[in-house]
Formats: C-alpha cells, sequence, structure tokens
C-alpha cells in the first residue's frame, strides 16, 4: 500500500500543470481510480483484514487528496505568476505618437500661462460660466444701470430673473471668480482662474465665447509694483523674450482702483509682430489695485488686506504668440487649421523643459 502511495506522491510532485494533476486525480480518486478500485476491494475483505485495512486506505485516500490539492493550488499560482511577468507593462516607455489628435492653442496657452504662475505661487480657482448677475456685476462694484452692464453685451438666461429667481448671464468675464476665491479661501490668496467667458460681439478679434485668464493677489501690503513685476515676469516667460518693456496706462475698471490697462512695447515691420522693441504699443490687459468694496463683497476686511487684479484674453495673446490672425477660426473646429496650429498633448509646458514645442 505504501508503494502506491509513494508512486502518487512521486507523481503529483512531478505533475506540470493543472491538466496534468486533474488526470492523476482521474487516475487515483476517480470513479475507476487505482484508489477507488482498493476500496471497493474491502467489501470482500474478512472483517478483521478490513479493520486494518479500511483506516489505512482512507487514510492514504486523503493524503493523496490534500496533495493534489495543494499542488493545485500552487500550479495556479505559479501560472499567475508566469502570466504576471510576460503580460508586464512598462508605463515609462514613451509611447509612438499619434498623429490625429493635438492640442488646442487655447488649451495650450491655458497650460503655459497656469505654469507660469505656479511658479510664482499662484493656485488655480474655478467659478460657473452661468453666474448670478450678483457675481459677475454687483460684488464687482457695478451696480444696476451702471454703463458697464450694458457695455459688456451681456447674455442673460430667461429662465432666471423672476421672483425668487435672481438673474442669471453667462459670466461676461472671469472677474467673478476673484469673489468666489475670497469667500472660499480668504486672505492672503495668490489666484489664477481661467476659462471661457461670453459676450454678443463677433468679428475677426471676437467671437460670442472666448477665454480669459483672472489673477488675484491680496495680503497686507501688495502694491502696484508688486503688479508690474509679476505683468512684467509673465509676459517675459510668456512671450519668450529677455527684453521687455510694459506701459500701464490710466483707464477705469469699476472693480479696481486705480486701474491701469497694461501695453507691451512692438514693432510691425513688414506686417510682421516683434515683441520688446519698435514704437508701437500693443494693448494685452486690463488690470489694478481691487477696489476695497470688491474685497468687501469677498467677506475680506479691505482696512486689512489690498492687492491687485488683472484680467488678459487666453485667446489674444494665444493670436499674439503664434500668429493666428482670426480668431473666429479657433473655433470652427477646421480639422486642416488644427493640424497646423495644434500642440502635441505630450510636451507639457514647463518653465524648465520649454513652454511651446509646437507638433
Ligand atoms: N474683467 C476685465 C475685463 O473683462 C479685466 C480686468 C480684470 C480688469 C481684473 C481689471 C482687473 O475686461
Amino acid at each position: 500500500m505504501s508503494d502506491l502511495k509513494k508512486k502518487y506522491l512521486k507523481l503529483i510532485a512531478n505533475a506540470k500543470d493543472e491538466a496534468d494533476i486533474e488526470s492523476l486525480r482521474i487516475q487515483a480518486l476517480g470513479k475507476k481510480g487505482e484508489i477507488s478500485l482498493k476500496m471497493r476491494e474491502l467489501g470482500k475483505m474478512k472483517p478483521d483484514e478490513r479493520k486494518i485495512a479500511g483506516p489505512a486506505l482512507n487514510k492514504m485516500k486523503d493524503e493523496i487528496s490534500a496533495a493534489i490539492s495543494a499542488k493545485k493550488m500552487a500550479l495556479i499560482d505559479k501560472a499567475f505568476d508566469e502570466r504576471l511577468r510576460a503580460e508586464w507593462l512598462d508605463v515609462t516607455l514613451p509611447c509612438r505618437t499619434v498623429r490625429h489628435g493635438s492640442l488646442h492653442p487655447v488649451s495650450q496657452v491655458r497650460e503655459e500661462v497656469t505654469a507660469i504662475f505656479a511658479e510664482m505661487g499662484f493656485s488655480v480657482a474655478e467659478g460657473p460660466q452661468i453666474e448670478t448677475d450678483w457675481y459677475n456685476f454687483d460684488a464687482l462694484n457695478i451696480p444696476e444701470h451702471h454703463s458697464a452692464r450694458a457695455e459688456m453685451d451681456t447674455f442673460y438666461l430667461k429662465q432666471f430673473g423672476q421672483k425668487n429667481n435672481p438673474p442669471r448671464v453667462l459670466r461676461t468675464h472671469t472677474s467673478p471668480v476673484q469673489i468666489r476665491a475670497m469667500e472660499s479661501f480668504g486672505a492672503p490668496l495668490r489666484v489664477i482662474c481661467p476659462g471661457r467667458v461670453y459676450r454678443a460681439d463677433y468679428d475677426q478679434t471676437h467671437t460670442p465665447m472666448f477665454h480669459q485668464v483672472e489673477g488675484l493677489a491680496l495680503d497686507v501690503d501688495i502694491s502696484m509694483a508688486n503688479l508690474k513685476w509679476v505683468l512684467e515676469e509673465f509676459t517675459k516667460a510668456y512671450f519668450e523674450i529677455e527684453k521687455i518693456d510694459l506701459r500701464f496706462r490710466a483707464s477705469h475698471f469699476p472693480f479696481t482702483e486705480p486701474s491701469a490697462e497694461v501695453d507691451i512695447r512692438c514693432s510691425w515691420e513688414d506686417g510682421k509682430l516683434k515683441l520688446g522693441e519698435g514704437d508701437d504699443w500693443l494693448e494685452i490687459l486690463g488690470s489694478g489695485m481691487v477696489h476695497p468694496k470688491v474685497i468687501s463683497a469677498g467677506g475680506i476686511d479691505p482696512d486689512v488686506y489690498q492687492g491687485f487684479a488683472f484680467g488678459v484674453g487666453i485667446d489674444r495673446i494665444a493670436m499674439l504668440k503664434y500668429g493666428m490672425p482670426d480668431l473666429r477660426a479657433f473655433f470652427d473646429s477646421d480639422l486642416r487649421w488644427l493640424r497646423h496650429y495644434g500642440f502635441s498633448y505630450l510636451d507639457v509646458p514647463t518653465l524648465h523643459g520649454g513652454l511651446s514645442r509646437a507638433v
């Protein structure tokens, strides 16, 4: 009997795979298996013999059965290990560039701007594109009947504005996110807010939907000088030029006091725009010191905190940097345009890695 056990234990130990072990199981323990037949022989034995042979046979059957189960588990584990080894995937390998998709210039510029301001300690805040007129206007010191409301060619949502239902607009600028960021994070605060904005306007440089990025910095001692430095650093990094010249031109926005529009020195030689030199000036953004009423509306004490804000047109600075003449083409979904002006989604813009590597 112990020969039989030895034989099977050896066969089990040498089994190569699950199929092997299954056929061994049948050979030993199946209906007509060697062990099963032996069990049947017990019936023919004399009671005395059976008393000894019975338990011994049962014990052997259990041992062989246990050895089969253990080997089966070991083989399953081994097969799984082998599969894991064979099917591994190196996620750090660069993939083949798929030429079909590319990043839209607006997405690219948004990433570039975010990378630059992140380096200066600004985080990104967002707000809804459908705004109440309180966030879009009142909180920004633009009361009802203020001319600025009319100037912005606002889209109103007609299902709002009745009783108990404050008027809602498609936000006309990213400035309402100033208020939302102040409410959410308090002061001191350093955020940029990129996003879509809407105005009823349509020509070569205006589309009803376009993009802005808002900047806001609040602290106890922030001044116009900080604004100028931040904007200089930003324009140098963004346009990737060493020398720039910015001009602050007095202006008016209800939500900043004083307010300044910022121009960048440029030249137009042979119809080609060059930034940083020349005798022309190109307006690039609006800015100023945040009005105390706006700081209050954001729930912050304007006697303690002060700071600057600015708003830049993302599409506009994209056109300037990448030489795209017509804003309307940005939103036509023309594949030829997208292929020409698109960016590789694998080149993530960073200040050290380079901002703008075109496809
Ligand atoms: N919100 C202004 C606009 O859309 C830009 C701006 C933002 C000006 C912040 C000053 C401060 O024109």
